[in-house]
């Protein structure tokens, strides 16, 4: 393909190979071979060029909450864009549609007296939201208290702060991150990091350990925030033991630490309550949305931040005269639109009911793999689950290639029209289908990986990863 020119190639494939620079690929691949191309959706399934139909049980990104042709978000957005295309809500003016969705998302929260700050994407949410609490400790004449904790493995965006909060080394590598002041404490995933014979109990003891022992070394008044996805996807969709976060929350609110939520896949419903906070026992001072704030139909996410936080900027707003931050597209007209409809309809057709629903139905899928002698756990909740694969079930040892098999479980799913995510921690897979995803849908997705999975096996098998 790299040596074909600008002219003869026609197809959407051949060109993608020739004028795009793509994200999380492997360039030289991609330049090669192109990529399938998408061109819309019916419910769960997505077409391609190719005449494929494949069920998206990741959501795109975790994030097609409503799948792909749900009209409600998309008419909502071009009515607005109709009516009035676009505006921003920074120096004297505002618009209707981000005042609606802000009074919305603020009386949803479990924040009291939340205000909403909009923005475009998850991670610069998340970005915003750094800069935001430097501001605030400067206001509050604390400005060394800068500091990130967060969790090793969490992703929370590709923006360089956002980045730096995550915690995939493969992320960092190349890319001269994580900046300093970014903290990354071991995660709350039992699997992976409880020690041999070591109990749950003894395994949070330990991580509240670990975290007092950091807050003390570092100086808590060194530390803003902790941020953590209140069950973490893309590092294996880790469901934190039961007292966790109410045992870290007490922690960081001893050492005047606040505890922010990235709620850009856990939020609204994908964990069968409306927030992931919610079922985590989390008590958040901010909270981040992208992905199902606006089912995915049109970029838009957004912080809603407890007054300590909002009156902690008008300070220093005050202080300096003028609250100098702002983006051109933050709250979009259009998305804000998309986003308002979309919240209407998870309300209106109790979609976190429907989720609750499918849980268990999805659940037990995947826990007919249980038994198998490659499958170390399968954990999750709501419509967010994982199955992890390990060469030994006792001592959870990874398998040799590690991510190789798992890989080739994705690929065998796509052969056979199936999309799942294969995980960077591990031979970890995950689904996150659009919460709208009903019973039959859930038969077709495991009618083909059942197929996938013992196909990608007897490949592991040949090739010697597992024995
Ligand atoms: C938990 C979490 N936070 C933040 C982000 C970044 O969001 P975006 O890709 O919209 O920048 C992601 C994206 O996958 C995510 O999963």
């Amino acid at each position: 393909m790299s040596d074909r020119s600008a002219a003869s190639a026609t197809t959407a494939r051949e060109r993608d190979a020739l004028f795009l620079l793509p994200h999380y690929t492997n360039l030289s691949k991609r330049a090669r071979t192109g990529a399938e191309i998408v061109t819309h959706g019916d419910r769960v399934y997505i077409h391609t060029t190719e005449g494929r139909k494949l069920l998206d049980a990741s959501s795109g990104m975790w994030a097609a909450s409503l799948g792909f042709s749900e009209p409600g978000p998309a008419e909502a957005a071009i009515a607005q864009l109709r009516k009035f295309p676009y505006y921003h809500y920074g120096l004297d003016k505002s618009h209707e549609p981000i005042v609606d969705l802000a009074e919305r998302l603020a009386k949803m929260v479990p924040i009291a007296n939340a205000k909403i700050h909009f923005a475009t994407t998850g991670s610069e949410a998340n970005d915003f939201l750094v800069k935001f609490l430097w501001y605030m400790n400067d206001a509050h004449g604390l400005p060394g208290k800068t500091k990130i904790l967060s969790h090793r493995d969490a992703w929370h965006g590709s923006t360089i702060a956002a980045c730096s909060m995550s915690g995939i080394a493969r992320c960092h590598t190349g890319f001269n991150l994580p900046l300093p002041g970014f903290i990354h404490l071991t995660p709350p995933n039992a699997y992976r990091y409880a020690l041999e014979g070591e109990s749950i109990d003894a395994f949070v003891d330990r991580l509240c350990d670990e975290l007092e022992q950091r807050i003390l070394a570092e100086g808590a008044d060194t530390i803003a925030a902790m941020i953590v996805e209140p069950v973490n996807g893309a590092a294996g969709v880790v469901v934190p033991p039961q007292d966790y976060y109410p045992r870290i929350q007490a922690i960081l609110a001893r050492h005047n630490i606040l505890a922010i939520a990235d709620e850009i896949i856990t939020g609204f419903g994908r964990t069968g309550q409306m927030f992931g906070s919610q079922t985590v026992g989390l008590r958040p001072d901010a909270m981040t949305f992208a992905k199902g704030f606006s089912a995915a139909y049109v970029p838009v996410s957004a912080i809603a931040m407890a007054p300590i936080i909002h009156e902690g900027l008008t300070q220093g707003s005050d202080k300096h005269g003028f609250f100098a931050h702002g983006s051109t597209f933050a709250g979009h007209p259009v998305g804000c639109a998309a986003a308002l409809k979309t919240l209407e309809i998870i309300e209106e057709r109790d979609l976190v009911g429907h989720v609750r629903r499918m849980s268990p139905i999805l659940q037990s899928k995947l826990e007919r793999y249980k038994d198998h002698p490659l499958v170390g756990q399968v954990r999750g909740v709501g419509l967010m689950w994982a199955l992890e694969l390990t060469a030994n079930r006792s001592t959870r040892q990874p398998l040799k290639q590690t991510g190789a098999t798992a890989n080739q479980i994705a690929v065998e799913c796509e052969k056979r029209g199936l999309i799942i995510r294969n995980l960077a921690t591990g031979d970890t897979i995950a689904f996150a289908p659009p919460l709208i995803i009903n019973e039959q849908e859930i038969d077709d997705a495991f009618e083909r990986f059942d197929e996938a999975f013992n196909e990608a096996i007897k490949w592991a098998k040949e090739r010697g990863f597992v024995g």
